[in-house]
């Protein structure tokens, strides 16, 4: 079949853009060369998508079994009927919100790392967007661990850090978890600091979030400054990308070798996005 595919890398440390297909319908030989640029590019934007929430659980699924939405401040934040979506949102409706992460800035995170297995790929599409902010951030995290002083790569080969489960990116604790700030009590999975990423064998940094983010085996005091020593590097804005949003858009990040934030936005604005996540080959491994 002739495709009209076309990728054009984002100039700047990640980052492609994919025109030219409608995501609703991609032969296969399609879905390989966005697989593919995924891979190489750690994040894509397709924009001017036409998509229901089924047409955004079919292409997610091509990429492997789907995670549910996850827990969030006010419960469970998901499509009726689709609890694989994920509402990114600030509307209140009937006075309940629709979705989760509100107006405010969310911080630096990979999705869901304090789960053993974290989804290997966050997919978002775009439904309705504030005319000021809510700006989306990527970073790289191949070109911050190459950020790194030799001496502190060569520090924290092999050191483990706990992925917090107490509180989300907007700062909510999440539902049914207790509220510890303590990062040696607080909810969480360990993970290898450098991994190697399963799918490119690349080696990576991989943070998390910082919010009681703690080393194993070392004091509160010594885990947190090695931490901020490391994050100093981490999103530098060398390897940082800034996505400004458009309705239409849909954005399909690598969460093993990325991280993102996301800018305030104006709360009296509505802003609506609905989100996949992709498991499998999801932990990198050390
Ligand atoms: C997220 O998945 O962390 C939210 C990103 C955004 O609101 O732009």
């Amino acid at each position: 079949m002739a495709t009209n595919l076309k990728i054009t890398p984002i100039n700047g440390p990640l980052g492609a853009e994919i025109c030219g297909i409608n995501l609703a319908n991609i032969s296969d030989s399609e879905f390989e060369a966005i697989h593919l640029a995924w891979l190489d590019n750690c994040v894509i934007l397709l924009r001017g998508q036409e998509l229901t929430d089924q047409d955004l659980i079919n292409f997610s699924k091509r990429l492997g079994t789907l995670d549910f939405a996850p827990v969030q401040e006010t419960g469970r934040r998901f499509v009726k009927g689709y609890p694989e979506i994920y509402v990114i949102s600030n509307v209140i409706e009937n006075g309940q919100p629709i979705g989760s992460l509100g107006a405010g800035e969310a911080v630096w995170h990979t999705d869901m790392s304090y789960l053993e297995e974290p989804p290997k790929a966050s997919m978002v599409y775009a439904l309705e967007i504030p005319p000021v902010g809510g700006k989306t951030y990527f970073c790289n995290m191949y070109k911050a661990l190459e950020l790194l002083p030799n001496s502190l790569q060569t520090r924290i080969n092999g050191l483990r850090l706990k992925h917090d489960g107490t509180y989300n990116s907007g700062g909510y604790l999440r539902e049914g978890v207790e509220a510890i700030d303590d990062p040696v009590t607080s909810e969480g999975v360990y993970h290898p600091l450098i991994c190697s990423h399963p799918e490119t064998n690349r080696p990576v940094l991989y943070l998390g979030r910082r919010r009681n983010a703690y080393i194993e085996g070392l004091t509160l005091d010594e885990s947190d400054k090695l931490l901020d020593e490391i994050w100093s590097y981490a999103t530098h804005e060398e390897i940082a990308w800034g996505h400004k949003w458009m309705v239409g858009d849909v954005v399909l990040w690598d969460n093993r070798c990325t991280m993102h934030k996301r800018d305030s936005f104006n709360p009296e604005t509505r802003r609506v996005l609905h989100r996949t996540q992709i498991k499998g080959q999801t932990r990198p491994s050390a």
